[in-house]
């Protein structure tokens, strides 16, 4: 059996004892407020228990003459009153009617049935009638408000009262109504068989906790299964949650999270990580370049290093670029193009023998903006520093990554980049897609990004767009959905998907 809410009990056992009722006659019979009973009445209907039907009916309501004769009596059952009282003539009884139309109604009738006779100018009772239909519907309809005329026409006397009273004006007003009967389905008596009118508790309070009265008595069963209305409480954005989720798996893989400024000079975004000043990802048709310059932003012991190795390899082991290094070109400013420069800051500053850090942040590209480009998008960035760390690591660690994030296959492919030897491409299997997609760059920092700095050890690096990541998560194939901000999406996202 369902779990039913007391309100179902309550509604399932009136509908037991008294039949087809409606609305209100339920709300009288259960002692529930209207409210309650349409609430009830709704979801026994949704289980299958009630049936309700709508059918259309005639009810009367008394009008302001209809009113008075009940206060007063029906204008011949006063005059027969008066007529008991002792009064004789026309006039006299007459007088006692505020209107004269209405004693020689009253007076006509009663002589028609026989009830009064006239002679002369005196009227002379000749039978009192007992109680008259008119008088019983009169007093029906006080006590109910308002009458069903299909119920009144079943019983052919107490109707010709209604016929009798509709003829005359201001008694009765007439109309038609919509009204809806409920009735228990078979499953609905069969399992009203079943409930027990034991109380059930519905609420729990404190008072029930600590009092222990729980222990004594049953606690109503949930439906946890039964439609609830949809809330759209504020949540955090698909592309934040994921990026917490991203922090969330470095986290517990033993790193730890850095952070750096959007705007970096061509130095740390560019120059220290080995990448010759005439290189096309310089060129501003891919980087967007800020006015003004930076000072300070590498001690000159670095900067002269560095100005070497591009120079001539400086005590690298390597030959350099061969150029003459220009520092203006370095002092440069730019919006990050990559999230590279702050992991390569932060091997200059720290010069760590072991360490483990991680990055997510925003990255600007001046690309034109297509279903898979956007100008303005997140990489998520990472070194690994230790001492007999080997490419191997870097595959098992991205690895581990990805599967965290459930994308199981995942292969690595050669590449280039200037700061990294080997240089690798992480791509994993998108089945929606059916094809391979590149995720992130990675590979060993050259001895060229990190001799200059102090740093001895292996340098294991990566970098990748985020926004990819997501896409696949969700489904979406144009990038720039994800930040079109359109409700029906950002509503529907689950959360745990
Ligand atoms: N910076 C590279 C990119 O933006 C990725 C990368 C990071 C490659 C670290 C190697 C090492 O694509």
């Amino acid at each position: 059996m369902q779990p039913l809410h007391l309100l179902e009990k309550k509604v399932l056992k009136t509908l037991e004892k008294i039949g087809e009722v409606d609305i209100e006659g339920l709300s009288r019979a259960s002692n529930l407020t209207l409210d309650q009973v349409r609430r009830a009445v709704e979801w026994l209907q949704a289980k299958g228990l009630v049936k309700v039907n709508t059918r259309e009916k005639t009810t009367f309501a008394l009008g302001s003459k209809g009113l008075e004769a009940l206060k007063e009596g029906l204008p011949e059952r006063r005059l027969l009153r008066f007529l008991k009282e002792g009064l004789r003539t026309l006039n006299q009884l007459k007088n006692r009617f505020s209107d004269e139309q209405e004693f020689s109604a009253a007076l006509g009738r009663a002589k028609r049935r026989g009830w009064v006779k006239i002679v002369d100018d005196c009227v002379e009772l000749v039978y009192e009638p007992s109680r008259l239909p008119e008088e019983e519907v009169l007093e029906r309809l006080a006590q109910a408000n308002t009458l069903d005329e299909e119920e009144l026409s079943k019983d052919t006397i107490l109707y010709s009262g209604v016929r009798e009273l509709l003829n005359r004006p201001d008694y009765f007003s007439r109309r038609a109504v919509k009204t809806t009967q409920i009735t228990l389905t078979e499953l609905g008596r069969a399992t009203s068989e079943k409930v027990s009118e034991e109380e059930e508790i519905d609420t729990l309070t404190p008072e029930i906790i600590i009092s222990g009265i729980w222990r004594q008595k049953r606690i109503r069963a949930i439906d946890v299964e039964a439609p609830a209305p949809p809330i759209y409480a504020g949540r955090k954005h698909p592309v934040q949650l994921f990026i917490d989720e991203v922090r969330e798996i470095f986290i517990s893989m033993g790193f730890e999270e850095i952070e750096g400024p959007l705007i970096q000079p061509c130095f740390w975004n560019f120059d220290a990580l080995f990448t010759p000043q005439d290189h096309p990802a310089r060129e501003i048709q891919d980087t967007f370049y800020i006015k003004g310059e930076a000072s300070n932003y590498a001690d000159a012991e670095s900067i002269k290093r560095v100005a070497a190795t591009h120079r001539n390899g400086w005590k690298t082991g390597s030959k350099g670029w061969g150029y003459e290094w220009r520092e203006e070109e370095a002092r440069r400013l730019v919006l990050r193009t990559h999230t590279t420069s702050i992991t390569v800051r932060y091997l200059a500053d720290y010069r760590p023998k072991e360490a483990r850090v991680f990055t997510v942040g925003r990255v600007f590209r001046n690309e034109k903006v297509t279903f898979k480009n956007l100008v303005e998008f997140h990489q998520i960035e990472g070194i690994a520093v230790g001492p007999r760390l080997t490419l191997r690591d870097l595959m098992g660690l991205l690895s581990t990554f990805y599967k965290r994030l459930g994308l199981e296959r995942v292969k690595f492919w050669p590449t280039y980049f200037p700061y990294t030897e080997p240089s690798m491409q992480s791509v994993v299997y998108y089945d929606r897609a059916g094809k391979w997609i590149e995720l992130c760059g990675m590979g060993i920092f050259r001895p060229e990004v990190t001799l200059p700095f102090g740093v001895k050890n292996p340098v294991l690096a990566w970098g990748g767009g985020l926004e990819r990541l997501v896409m696949m998560r969700h489904n979406i194939d144009d990038v720039r959905e994800l930040y079109a901000n359109k409700l029906s999406w950002l509503r529907g996202v689950p959360i745990c998907p």
